[in-house]
This record gives structure tokens, C-alpha cells and sequence, in this order.
């Protein structure tokens, strides 16, 4: 059980990392309001997969947690695991920012209409997907000093 739940973790981090770093380089496309309906389109499924990823990924890790490695009781004392949780848990939550901005361009996208975005809201979601991106990284840290005894 120890290995499957290891194996599903890195399987929805991998799979969030991906999808990210998609966001990154799809949301980097749009200049201005000039954002194409193909773009939107990708940016909307990406963004689904995300947070479904993100999703399971807190569930595996939780059981992993209290199940499936060193015990709660480990983790809960461990600096590492407790920066790595709130850092999740911070980054989830800025991550309704876009999340909402792109579920707002479905009734557009279903008309088969490109999405208008103001250039202000454009540069406060890649801030934020820029942040996500950072906020692995120290995530990836925590993640190898935390099993390690940090
Ligand atoms: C973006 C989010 C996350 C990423 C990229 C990530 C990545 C990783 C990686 C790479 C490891 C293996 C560490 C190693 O053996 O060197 C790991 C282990 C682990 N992660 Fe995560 N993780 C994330 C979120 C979470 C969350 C939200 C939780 C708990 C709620 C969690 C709980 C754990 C646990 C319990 C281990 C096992 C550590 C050990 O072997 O003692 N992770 N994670």
C-alpha cells in the first residue's frame, strides 16, 4: 500500500507540475486582450486538470500522512512537512484567482467566441501562475527534507 500511494502522489504531482508549467506557457501567448479561442479553450482544460490533480494530490498525501509512512504524529513535528502544507495550501488558495477568471469565459467559449480579459486581470493571473510555479519549487524542497528527518 505504501508503494501505490507513493506511486499515486508523485503520479498527481507530476501530473499538477505538468499542467502548470502548460498554464505557464499558454497563459505567456497572451498579448493585450488578444487572447485566441484556441488558447482559451487549452487554458480552461488545463486548468481542469490542475485542480483535479491538486485535488487528489492533497487526499494521497493526507493518507499517506496518517496511513501510509511515518505517522501523523512524525509529520505534524516536522518544520519541512509543515511549510510544505501551508505553502499547498496558500498556493491553492490564490489558485481560485484564475480558476474563477477562466470558468467566467465558458458561456463566451460555448458561443464559440474568444474570451475579452482586461490587461490588468491578465497580468494579475500570470503573477499568480508565476507564484505556483515558484511555490513548487520550495514545495520539491520541503517534499526531500521531510523524508528525510528535516
Ligand atoms: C505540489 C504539491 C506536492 C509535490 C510536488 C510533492 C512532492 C513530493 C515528493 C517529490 C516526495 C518524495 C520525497 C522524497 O522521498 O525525496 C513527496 C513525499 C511526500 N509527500 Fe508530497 N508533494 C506535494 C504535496 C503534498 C501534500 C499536500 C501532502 C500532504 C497533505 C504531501 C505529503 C507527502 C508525504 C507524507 C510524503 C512522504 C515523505 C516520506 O517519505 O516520509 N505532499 N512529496
Amino acid at each position: 500500500m505504501s508503494t501505490l500511494f507513493a506511486f499515486l502522489h508523485h503520479l498527481c504531482a507530476f501530473t499538477l507540475v505538468g499542467a502548470l508549467a502548460a498554464e505557464f506557457i499558454l497563459i505567456g501567448q497572451v498579448q493585450g486582450e488578444a487572447l485566441s479561442l484556441g488558447v482559451a479553450k487549452r487554458l480552461t482544460i488545463t486548468d481542469a486538470v490542475l485542480g483535479v490533480a491538486a485535488g487528489l494530490l492533497f487526499v494521497v498525501g493526507l493518507l499517506r500522512v496518517f496511513f501510509f509512512e511515518k505517522g501523523a504524529e512524525y509529520y505534524f513535528h516536522s518544520h519541512a512537512f509543515m511549510t510544505k502544507l501551508s505553502v499547498f495550501i496558500a498556493v491553492s488558495v490564490l489558485s481560485v484567482a484564475p480558476t474563477l477568471e477562466f470558468m467566467s469565459w465558458r458561456k463566451a467559449l460555448k458561443a464559440g467566441q474568444a474570451p475579452v480579459v482586461e490587461p490588468k486581470k491578465l497580468r494579475f493571473i500570470k503573477m499568480i501562475i508565476h507564484g505556483e510555479l515558484a511555490a513548487v519549487v520550495i514545495i520539491l524542497l520541503c517534499a526531500a527534507i521531510m523524508a528525510r528527518g528535516g
